[in-house]
Order: C-alpha cells, then structure tokens, then sequence
C-alpha cells in the first residue's frame, strides 16, 4: 500500500479514536482493539468477504464515501485515451461484487463484472512449481453514463444495415417461466455480470387500476399475468366497454415478438395498416356509441425517410367511422436514446430556426358515433 494512502487510513482512524501503531516494514499499520477486531472477523477471509446489509442500506452519500474508500483499498481510477476515468476493482469474492454492483446502483452508477481467473488456472510457475488460482477472481466497472433505463433501439433495428439484428428467445426452457412484478414495473436485470434496467409492461392496466377503473388488457405476448393473450385482430372483451386504449407496435422499431400476427412483423406499411385497421374493426362494436377510443402512437424514421405513422393509424380510424376529437403531442423526456445521437441536432435545429422541434408521440383521442 502506497504511503499518502496508509497516512490518510491512519489519519481516519485516530479520528474514530483509535490508536494506530506503524510497523517497521512502513507498508502497514497495526491496531489492537478487541471490539474492532470481532466485529471485522465477521466478514471472513477475503473470498467470503460481503457489505452487511444494514451499511447497504446507508444514504447514497454515505455509500460514496464508502465506494471510494473501497477503490483506494481494492480497485483503481485510471485515465482512458478518451480524457475520462474508468475506476475498476477486483475480488475474489462473489457477495463482495454483488455488494458492489448493488451499492454502485444506490449510488447512481452501475457496474458490470467479469470473472478474469478461473478457479485453479495456472498463474506461474516457480522453479517448476505450478502456482495455481486459488479462488476466482472477478474484475468489476463502474459505468456512470447510460444508467437511464431506455430501450437501446438500435439493437433491433431490421432496417438497419449496421447492426445485426438480435433477438433473445427462451426456446430450449422447458420448465416453468416466471414474470417477476414489482410495483414501478422497472427491474434490473443481470446476465453473465452485465446489468441493464428492463421494463415490464402493462402500465396503462396499472394506472385503470390506481384510478379504480374496471380494464381488460390483452397482448398478442403477455409478461403479467393479467394481461389475457390475445390477437387484437380477433379477441374481444367479454362485453362492451366504455374506453379503448390502443398502443400498437410503432411498426417494425421495436421487435416484440416473432408472432407473424403481432403488428411488429408487417412486412410492408401497407401491411402494418391494414392489419392495424383489422384491430380497429375488431374491437369498434365492443365500445359503446358515444364513448372514445384513444390511439398512442410515434412516427418512424428510416433511411432518411420519416413516416408518420401517427397520422396514417389516425385515418385508419376516421376511415371506420370516428370522430377525431383530440391530437396530443406527448414530449418524449428521457428517451433521449432513442433518438441517439441525433438528439444534439434537434435541440440545434429547434434554437437556431425558433421551432419548437422536440421528441414526440401522440395519443390520439377519437369518439365512436352516436349511431342510435
Ligand atoms: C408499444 S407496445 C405496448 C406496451 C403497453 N403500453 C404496455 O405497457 O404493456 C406494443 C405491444 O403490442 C403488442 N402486439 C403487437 N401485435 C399485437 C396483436 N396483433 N394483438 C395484441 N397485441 C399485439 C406487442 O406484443 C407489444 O407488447
């Protein structure tokens, strides 16, 4: 351990009030107090070493105070060729990292791991002696931009010829699949050390139910379970209802599923519409006369070409008899990735011309004619 950082441990911890002896090699520094020293043995040897949880539970402030302590011991900030910092620490300790990762969330940040030893690999050879990974060795990161939780678009972009376009499916499980539901409907997920923030669907349901509103909802690929299965194409509400909330897939944006009816895989925009106003027609004599049918819906850019889908889906519906009542734009705060790094140029644009040039989608208020 370098000096300055011995002096500054030695400095916090007469101020704890605890006397503090050198010893002679000058690298370490020794205490002797029982009550420090039982309540440090708790924690065990470095592999099973872990943050109980009432320090887990400390303020975000406190936590940093923490964390930054821990890099000094364990870990290090290094200066990347870009300017910044990358601040990286090791463990061999699998509850220590977790302990980390949870504390690098409550701090903000966020972390993902790697294992970088395995289990009795070879590290050297001393006078031909094998020296061998005792415990596993895990190298953590700390990542402090892109902690939003956001759909990373680009990753499922059919249409773009820069990305691969990739799907997960849980094909090969053959056992039960559980859906995890918490009350934001925001979860973090962790994968082979690599934690994103993953929604849950449903949230129009959740707001009927917070308003005491009767709801059904239907998805052609349900995660709740209240949520029916169902082709909207086809399935009905078991009697008429008063409201229809329709939130289609934006076309091809996002990949839903691989269900040739879900409206994300139309082959052609002609396709996605007709199948879209089959949804419209589907469900029209189900809302009783009168009453409103509300559309949320964003345009698509591709290719250099922007299609509004919000204004065709909304003649699809004036075309099966509605009467348009409302157009909202709704400011999109917080998706910023989805428009990547287009985002700067909007902003730009909007300034320098006096537009108002912002993020958007709609919810498009329609009500059903009177007919009787
Ligand atoms: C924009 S998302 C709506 C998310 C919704 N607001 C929520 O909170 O769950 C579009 C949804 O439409 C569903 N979908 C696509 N085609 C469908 C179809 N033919 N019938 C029913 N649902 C469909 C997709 O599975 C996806 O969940």
């Amino acid at each position: 351990m370098n000096n300055t950082l011995l002096d500054e441990i030695r400095e916090v911890l007469q101020k704890m009030g605890f006397k503090v002896y050198k010893t002679n090699n000058d690298n370490s520094i020794i205490i002797s107090n029982k009550q420090l020293y039982e309540y440090l043995s708790q924690f065990g040897k470095a592999w099973k070493k872990y943050v109980p949880n009432e320090i887990k539970q400390l303020s975000s402030k406190l936590l940093k105070v923490l964390f930054n302590y821990y890099i000094k011991g364990d870990g290090n900030n290094r200066l990347t060729p870009y300017g910044g910092y990358r601040t990286t620490w090791w463990t061999t300790s699998p509850r220590l990292r977790d302990d980390l990762q949870e504390i690098c969330i409550k701090m903000g940040k966020s972390a993902n791991f790697q294992l970088v030893k395995k289990k009795n690999e070879t590290i050297k050879k001393i006078r031909g002696r094998v020296i061998k990974q005792e415990h596993p060795i895990w190298v953590s990161n700390l990542i402090i931009k892109s902690n939003t939780p956001s759909v990373y678009l680009h990753r499922n972009r059919r249409d773009n010829p820069n990305t691969k376009n990739r799907e997960e499916w849980i094909d090969s499980h053959r056992g039960m699949v559980y859906c995890v539901e918490v009350p934001n409907h925001i979860v973090y997920v962790r994968r082979n050390g690599k934690a994103v923030w993953s929604g849950n669907s449903g949230t129009t349901g959740d707001v009927a139910k917070k308003l005491g509103r009767k709801c059904v909802m239907t998805d052609i690929k349900p995660v709740r379970k209240d949520i029916i299965r169902g082709d909207a194409c086809f399935c009905y509400p078991p009697h008429n209802v008063q409201l229809v909330i329709l939130h289609p897939p934006y076309w091809d944006i996002i990949k839903y599923s691989k269900d040739r009816n879900d409206l994300c895989n139309a082959e052609t925009l002609e396709d996605y519409l007709r199948m879209f106003r089959k949804v419209i027609d589907n469900v029209t004599p189900f809302l009783d006369d009168g009453r409103f049918l509300a559309l949320v819906i964003g345009d698509k850019y591709s290719k250099g070409e922007w299609i509004p889908l919000g204004f065709l889906t909304m003649n699809e519906v004036i075309k099966a008899g509605y009467i348009l009542k409302s157009i909202i734009v709704k400011n999109m705060i917080g998706n910023e990735r989805g428009k990547g790094i287009a985002n700067n140029l909007w902003r730009y644009r909007a300034l320098k011309d006096g537009f108002c040039v912002f993020k958007h989608e709609y919810v498009i208020v329609f009500q059903k004619k009177n007919v009787g």
